[in-house]
């Protein structure tokens, strides 16, 4: 270890100095490689409305979305995460399997003029359904079984469009050995699900909400999603996922569960991502716009955070100005 007369021999400062030997001796960078984009799809053509709760993030037509994923692609970012807001609502989020539903169309647009995006979708319903819960209601409960055929087919028409990879946010028992097998009886052995492994019942997301008109009519998610003081049930969700034939097991949201994400890194071999969701986003954009913060710094010492606490994937909606930020330091 260290030298045995410690100070004044040993001096840690000494790597500190100039930027160049801290560079040499950095432990854990970001690259635009670990980033993924969340792009928010609409119905209709040439709309480009500002998110309210989301600054600097768009609700996009499945026209107006090639410009940002133009941008995003110039900018070095690959890929990017759809979720849609659909016209039209029902009981069972039919929407959400439509083969012409927004996120399908919006696939089908980027693929025919950016077939180099990769493109992962949220498979979840709480966009779709009238009562704005992740699966089907029964009484006041979201019964899990019959849910997961519903899961399983947004998936597949999501893959039939394009999609390049599938993201299962519902946090049902079941819901990715339910997509593994609906994927691989139509031939998509070959597309890998990214599961919302650790997914807290949270109110992190409450931005989110309203940026896709997902808040539930009644009651709240505590009964699928998980209770925010566990860290070894996390565990457990990520290893069952495993078993159903995950390929990447996520952990969110990811400021307030860093320890859960160092946990899961350590348990398991899998690539593992984590979401730095809509809140953790609006807090930083609020405090910076009051000039409380260095919003540069702040966003990138917390991507920091993030890969050295294990992620090996960000899911974040500073994914531009991150990209920017990295090429200026190059
Ligand atoms: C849908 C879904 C949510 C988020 C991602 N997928 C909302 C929720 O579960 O209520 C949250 C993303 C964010 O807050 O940035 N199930
Ligand atoms: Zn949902």
């Amino acid at each position: 270890m260290s030298h045995p007369n410690g100070y004044p021999t040993v001096r840690l400062r000494r790597l500190r100095l100039s930027e160049t030997a801290r560079r040499l001796v950095r432990e854990n960078r970001v690259c635009c490689d670990d980033l993924i984009y969340p792009l928010f799809v609409v119905a209709g053509r040439g709309v480009r409305r500002e998110i309210p709760s989301l600054p600097g993030n768009y609700h996009w037509s499945a026209d107006t979305i090639l410009y940002e994923v133009e941008e995003m692609l110039k900018l070095g970012i690959r890929a990017a995460l759809l979720f849609g807001l659909p016209e039209s609502k029902d009981e069972l989020g039919s929407g959400a399997y439509d083969a012409h539903g927004v996120v399908q169309e919006a696939i089908r647009s980027i693929k025919a003029r950016f077939p180099e995006a990769y493109l992962i979708t949220d498979v979840c319903l709480c966009e779709y359904t009238s009562h704005g819960h992740c699966g089907i209601v029964r009484g006041d409960t979201v019964d899990n079984d019959p849910t997961l055929a519903l899961l399983a087919r947004t998936a597949l028409s999501h893959v039939e469009a394009g999609a390049d990879m599938v993201a299962p946010s519902d946090m049902m028992d079941g819901r990715v050995g339910a997509i593994r097998s609906a994927l691989d009886e139509r031939g998509f052995q070959h597309v890998p699900i990214m599961a919302y492994s650790a997914k807290y019942a949270s109110a992190y997301y409450g931005p989110f909400r309203a940026a896709a008109d997902s808040a539930p009519a009644f009651g709240d998610r505590r009964a699928y999603q998980m209770d925010p003081p566990n860290a070894r049930e996390a565990l457990r969700e990520v290893e069952l996922d495993i078993l159903e034939g995950a390929d990447i097991v996520m952990v969110k949201p990811a400021l307030a569960y860093m320890d859960v994400i160092y946990r899961v890194r350590q348990a398991f071999d899998l690539p593992v991502a984590c979401y730095n969701v809509s809140g953790e986003f609006a807090m930083v954009k609020a405090a910076a716009a009051q000039g409380l913060i260095d919003e540069r710094r702040i966003v990138m010492e917390t991507m920091a955070g993030f890969k050295r606490a294990g992620a090996d994937i960000i899911i974040t909606y500073h994914a531009k100005d991150v990209a920017r930020w990295l090429k200026e330091e190059e």
